[in-house]
């Protein structure tokens, strides 16, 4: 009875984590869809643990009446989980909620089959899933994941990932750095790069972002050639390149 007090208690505190308008817990005790609906839905997985199968559904269904979010009873659900707003939410019967993961309203965690079985999605630990985002299939979103509004993700997601987009795809900040890098190098070399993305499909567009990422590994190599012979006492001459017209090509230089 203590421990179910505790994870009551835990369920109101999450919400001031991670809604600056939460006020007071008689606020989130009686205004919180999302408080309401897991309330209601950990009393129907009870049920639905001790095989009142119908009892449970029948539980869960008002909860959808009352709330707008459906949250089939034989969902696992860890502690201090939050659904802010809720309105259409959807949580499918085999899907796995860890600890601290947070839903904003239209969420679906859904099935792509029918088989029986395993079909859900499994959060881990700390994943938010953003409004109107779609999670589907027996996939995992990794420890402490997130997933922007109104995407669609149909694979598996990484620990710490930020997924956007239909389907949905890694924001890489990596990948970010070095597209911008490779944009500087593609100015410098008089190359119209524009709108050449690090996730873009075209395979021309690939095999030339592919180049200038070479030739950025091999400007990085030669400068620290240099370095390395101006240490050996060797000092390196600049000297203007002529290209196959006899023109001098000029050095953009590093910016
Ligand atoms: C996905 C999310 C977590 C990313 O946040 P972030 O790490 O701060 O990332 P940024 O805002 O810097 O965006 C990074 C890039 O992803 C894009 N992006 C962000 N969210 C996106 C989304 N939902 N769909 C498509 N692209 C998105 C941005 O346009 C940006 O692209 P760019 O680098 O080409 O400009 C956040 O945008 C999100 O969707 N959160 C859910 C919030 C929500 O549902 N709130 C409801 C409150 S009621």
């Amino acid at each position: 009875m203590s421990n179910l007090l505790s994870q009551i208690k835990e369920d109101i505190n999450c919400v001031f984590d991670r809604d600056p308008a939460a006020q007071s817990v008689f606020e989130v005790i009686t205004t919180y869809p999302g408080f309401h609906a897991l309330m209601i839905h950990r009393m129907g997985h009870w049920l639905w643990g001790k095989g009142f199968r119908w009892a449970a559904r029948f539980t869960s269904h008002i909860g959808r009446w009352l709330t707008g979010i459906e949250i089939h009873p034989g969902a696992i659900i860890g502690r201090r989980f939050f659904i802010d707003h809720g309105m259409g939410v959807v949580i499918g019967e085999t899907a796995v909620i860890a600890d601290d993961c947070t839903l904003y309203h239209g969420v679906t965690l859904g099935g792509t089959s029918w088989d029986k079985g395993k079909r859900h999605p499994t959060l881990h630990n700390g994943v938010v899933i953003g409004a109107g985002a779609k999670v589907l299939g027996p996939i995992d979103v990794g420890e402490g994941a997130r997933v922007g509004s109104n995407s669609v993700v149909v694979k598996p997601v990484p620990a710490g990932a930020t997924v956007v987009g239909i389907p949905g795809h890694i924001i890489d900040p990596n990948a970010q750095k070095t597209s911008e890098e490779r944009d500087k190098l593609a100015k410098k070399i008089g190359f119209d790069a524009y709108g050449a993305t690090a996730d873009m499909t075209d395979p021309v567009a690939k095999s030339i972002n592919h180049m200038l990422d070479h030739i950025q590994l091999m400007d990085k190599r030669f400068e620290r050639m240099t370095e390395l012979l101006s240490e050996a006492g060797i000092e390196y001459q600049e000297k203007p390149i002529p290209d196959l017209d006899g023109y001098e090509i000029e050095d953009g230089g590093d910016e």
